[in-house]
């Protein structure tokens, strides 16, 4: 964390992840402003946009590391990544309370609908834009027009809209992540289910619910998912969702980070998915705060930040992995095929009949209602009276030599990845990914039985993952 030198000089540790980064902070007026730029730079995506996005993220959480309350640009003297627009930002919300370039985004009525549009599950910037242009201006006017996605993630992302865009509650994962230790326990004894994301991190809501599990025994967590799921089906927990198979090959490892990942952030077996969640889940028990299974989860149960997080709830785009080490045209190139890319993979509502062999998901008592216009049947389930609310949930399975990186890597923030990757890669000259650590000259990975052994093995200091909210 950042220190006075004896010349007036702030120093704060180069790396965002060599610096601690808390959810609750000391300067989350002017960060909240400098993330409201990053995202508007994120929505354009132009062609130097995506740099800029990265240059406010980057400033933004400098501002999160620091000991004190900003007060005059002056004491920012020194750092790097506060730029003279920033700073000119900065100046503003500190002299005038409110930044005139802030208030113009928030206030513009593009942004609001890019914003709207691109909070539906599977919905980019490029698809966003195009609503925009074909005049649409809400959720409904898409609905209306009756916008034909194939995509799965978008036909039901847009009937349970409501749903999946209220805040998930800590009790929420709370309660889900007991039922999925009950079922996975019973499938494989000895099994490792742990609550990943936002919630690892401390928030008391987020937008899902990820759950990374493993096996000690290598190789004995093959067929988990599968199982598990259907037993989650038999409790009639799942609404729609889609797995992937692992699509890890030992020949990638050694690859070039961008050929590797090819937009992808993993290539772990996963569900993506849409889980119903029993209203009762949004009860606070009194003994949710001894069952979890986080050292820190304590502070947690009081809900003292709910508020705060409240807001932070944002969009977040599975689809739109990034590196740094990706060029910008790379980038936009992966984001634009990624979001095509599902498009014609897509179950309709007879290829969801199929059985279990197939990658989707889709509960049985709803098989029979829409065997003939598959557009019709999400609709009619989220307009019927319910007491389940619809929750975006990701399940992923780690073999268990590439358990602690993914830990890492399915913990976050996104940023906080992104940063150690980078770091990785110039300071060290090692890949890091979420399946392990690799000296690419060597030819060596660099297995780790912990997370702190990964930050060992990066030359970090280890930190607690609700101090990694960069
Ligand atoms: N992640 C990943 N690979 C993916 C998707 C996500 O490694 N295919 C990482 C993200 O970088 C993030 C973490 O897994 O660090 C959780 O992702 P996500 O649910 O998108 O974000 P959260 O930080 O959990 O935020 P929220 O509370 O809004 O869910
Ligand atoms: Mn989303
Ligand atoms: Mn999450
Ligand atoms: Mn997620």
């Amino acid at each position: 964390s950042g220190d006075k030198e004896e010349d007036g000089n702030l120093t704060v540790p180069e790396w965002a992840c060599q610096r601690v980064a808390r959810l609750v902070h000391l300067n989350k007026k002017l960060t909240d402003a400098i993330e409201v730029l990053q995202e508007h730079a994120e929505l354009r995506d132009g062609h130097q946009d995506y740099s800029r996005a990265l240059a406010f993220r980057r400033a933004s959480c400098v501002l999160k590391s620091l000991p004190f309350a900003v007060q005059d640009v002056r004491q920012l003297e020194g750092l790097k990544d506060v730029g003279g627009h920033v700073k000119r930002v900065l100046s503003d919300l500190l002299d005038n309370g409110s930044s005139s370039e802030v208030q113009e985004i928030l206030n513009s009525s593009w942004y609001q609908k890019m914003k709207l549009f691109t909070s539906v599950f599977g919905i980019g910037p490029s698809t966003a834009k195009k609503w925009i242009d074909n005049e649409l201006e809400s959720i409904k006017d898409v609905k209306r027009n009756s916008v034909r996605s194939s995509d799965w993630r978008v036909i039901w992302g847009l009937a349970f809209f409501e749903d999946l865009n209220s805040p998930v509650l800590r009790s929420e994962a709370d309660r889900f992540l007991s039922i999925v230790q009950q079922e996975a326990e019973k499938l494989l004894p000895g099994v490792i289910v742990q609550l990943c994301g936002g919630f690892r991190r401390g928030k008391s809501s987020g937008h899902d619910v990820d759950i990374l599990l493993t096996h000690p025994k290598e190789g004995s967590e093959l067929g988990l998912l599968h199982n598990l799921l259907l037993a989650l089906e038999k409790k009639d927990l799942i609404l729609i969702g889609h797995k992937e198979k692992s699509s890890f090959r030992q020949e990638i490892l050694f690859q070039d980070f961008k050929l590797s990942m090819r937009g992808q952030l993993d290539h772990f077996e996963k569900w993506l998915g849409i889980c119903k969640f029993p209203k009762s889940f949004q009860e606070q028990r009194l003994d949710s705060c001894l069952h979890n299974d986080d050292s820190n989860s304590n502070s947690n149960c009081l809900s003292d930040h709910a508020a705060q997080d409240l807001d932070s709830v944002k969009h977040c785009e599975h689809s739109e992995a990034d590196t740094q080490t990706q060029t910008q045209g790379n980038s936009q190139l992966h984001k634009a095929s990624q979001e095509k890319s599902s498009e014609g993979t897509v179950p309709t509502c007879h290829s969801l009949n199929e059985s279990f062999d197939g990658t989707s998901y889709e509960p049985s008592a709803k098989k029979a209602k829409c065997g003939s216009s598959l557009d019709a049947c999400p609709d009619d389930l989220a307009d019927s009276e319910r007491d389940w609310v619809a929750r975006r949930v990701d399940l992923i399975i780690a073999p268990y030599s590439q358990y602690y990186y993914a830990l890492v890597g399915w913990t976050g923030s996104k940023h906080f990845n992104r940063d150690a990757r980078l770091y990785a890669q110039k300071v060290l000259g090692l890949k890091l990914t979420s399946h392990g650590l690799f000296d690419m000259a060597k030819k060596e990975a660099l297995p780790s039985s912990s997370e702190a052994e990964v930050f060992h093995h990066l030359k970090l200091p280890y930190r607690d993952p609700e101090d990694r909210n960069c």
